[in-house]
């Protein structure tokens, strides 16, 4: 890969000069607090004011250098300030900032290359439809899905995250983001995902999957099985917000051949998992399945926040123009860093290197549990990987308490970790993709010291 010998991580880190928030720190969140909202999140969790980042590091304005696991959230795959990307982004920067949708190089450049990573027979038979969020992408799925149908109610599954604007916070499965919304629960049905550590039914892992999969048929085929037939089904192929839960192998497969079945347009949605995060391109490509519609976003643009639908070129024919409208169709900035990345997520190599760097974070993770009793449960896939906390592994009594201390710790020393889950108790581990070994490496030694000493208090 180009230009990346001279550009890596600051490999000292983590380096606490200060007990964050430092003075400086201290001063910019006080100045945030007074013109930005009470309602903040990432604030709460990292106390700091940040001033640069070098590939899986970030520099605080005190001079503190922590060791970032969270990317912003998946979506600085590439490593803070991966020069091949910042170049793309620069040269873009000099020529055109945004024009909706008419043509650049950038765009068309960056539609081909799409186009060649899709995942199984999407390659070649697929229209591209940009957005801006991960949200507004699943937002508008399923509107493409609705209106291909002529049916209302979209099937989604427990656990879900797929963005909290308009029709799709019903989607999503945490009931409070459609309470603050003010949103109805609307036209959604939510079928139970077959989560193996906490499965509803006590069976083997692919029987969970068959066990959803028959809930799902019935549901389309029973004229009184209360839906009114079903316009689509939209399933991360690894939940992210709810738990970093890896579904056993068959549930893509199954979810695949029933909709086929009955022409129902599967919707699998990519934001988290996509552009390599689970070490390959799309998650769904462990499947070996082929979507109807795919969203994407997060890493695509490098930070520069552009998404789209890949979806099946048949369900063009009767779209209308102005079928989901908006000024921003995806800037020619973040088209231009995701033609970059793509080109690097063609690297089989680097897609070995995600997979052995997951591995890595798996078995330390398997170490540890037999040093904390709290530990219930490690599954990942690639550098997605979660472990979830429990008060006991007999009742698996979530222990949320115990992530948030653990965070918090992590914070203090140096490294920045996020959690997730259905009881806010999985710590998840999703660092740029880029990260060197050594570096992740001593991040997990950190991450067992303080999980060894708050499971001792
Ligand atoms: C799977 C998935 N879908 C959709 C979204 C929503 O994306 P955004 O926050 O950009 O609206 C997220 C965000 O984390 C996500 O993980």
């Amino acid at each position: 890969m180009m230009n990346e010998k001279k550009w890596e991580s600051i490999m000292d880190a983590p380096i606490i000069k200060v007990k964050p928030p430092g003075p400086l720190s201290s001063k910019m969140l006080e100045e945030q607090d007074r013109f930005e909202t009470a309602s903040r999140s990432y604030t709460k969790i990292f106390r700091t004011a940040l001033d640069y980042g070098k590939n899986a590091t970030v520099v605080d304005v005190d001079g503190n250098v922590f060791i970032d696991l969270f990317a912003g959230v998946s979506v600085i795959n590439m490593g803070h300030g991966n020069p091949d990307v910042i170049n793309a982004i620069q040269k873009q920067t000099e020529k055109l900032t945004h024009i909706t949708e008419v043509p650049t190089e950038s765009r068309i450049s960056f539609l081909k290359t799409l186009d060649s990573t899709l995942p199984g027979k999407m390659r070649g038979k697929s229209k591209i439809f940009t957005t801006v969020t991960g949200g507004d992408a699943c937002e508008l799925a399923i509107q493409l899905a609705r209106f291909v149908t002529g049916k209302k109610v979209i099937v989604a599954f427990g656990g879900s995250y797929h963005g909290i604007a308009g029709n799709i916070v019903s989607a999503t499965a945490n009931s409070h983001y459609r309470e603050y919304s003010g949103n109805d629960y609307l036209n959604t049905y939510h079928l139970p995902y077959p989560y193996p550590y906490r499965f509803p039914h006590d069976v083997e892992p692919e029987e969970m999957s068959k066990i959803v999969a028959e809930n799902l048929e019935n549901l389309i085929i029973d004229p009184y099985s209360g839906t009114g037939g079903i316009a689509g089904v939209i399933v991360e192929p690894v939940q992210g917000e709810g738990g970093y839960i890896v579904p056993p192998k068959n549930f893509l497969p199954l979810l695949r051949e029933i909709t086929q079945k009955h022409n129902v347009p599967l919707i699998v949605d990519e934001v988290q998992t996509g552009m390599g995060r689970t070490g390959k391109i799309w998650a769904t490509e462990h499947a070996g399945i082929t979507p109807d519609i795919i969203t994407i976003s997060k890493s695509v643009g490098g930070g520069i926040p552009i998404s789209m639908i890949a979806y099946d070129e048949e369900y063009d024919r009767d779209l209308p123009a102005g079928f989901h409208l908006g000024t921003y169709r995806a800037n020619p900035l973040g088209l231009a860093a995701g033609n970059v990345i793509f080109q690097k997520l063609k690297h089989e190599e680097f897609m070995k290197e995600i997979r052995n760097k997951g591995n890595l974070i798996i078995e330390s993770l398997r170490k540890l549990e037999t040093e904390s009793r709290f530990i219930g449960d490690v599954r990942g896939l690639g550098l997605m990987v979660g472990v979830e906390f429990v008060k006991d592994r007999k009742t698996k009594e979530p222990n949320g308490d115990l992530a948030q201390r653990i965070k918090t710790e992590m914070f203090n020393r140096g490294v920045l970790i996020h959690t997730c889950g259905h009881y806010a108790n999985v710590i998840r581990f999703m660092p740029p993709l880029t990260i060197e070994e050594s570096l992740l490496r001593k991040a997990m030694n950190i991450f067992s010291e303080v999980v060894v000493k708050l499971s001792k208090d």
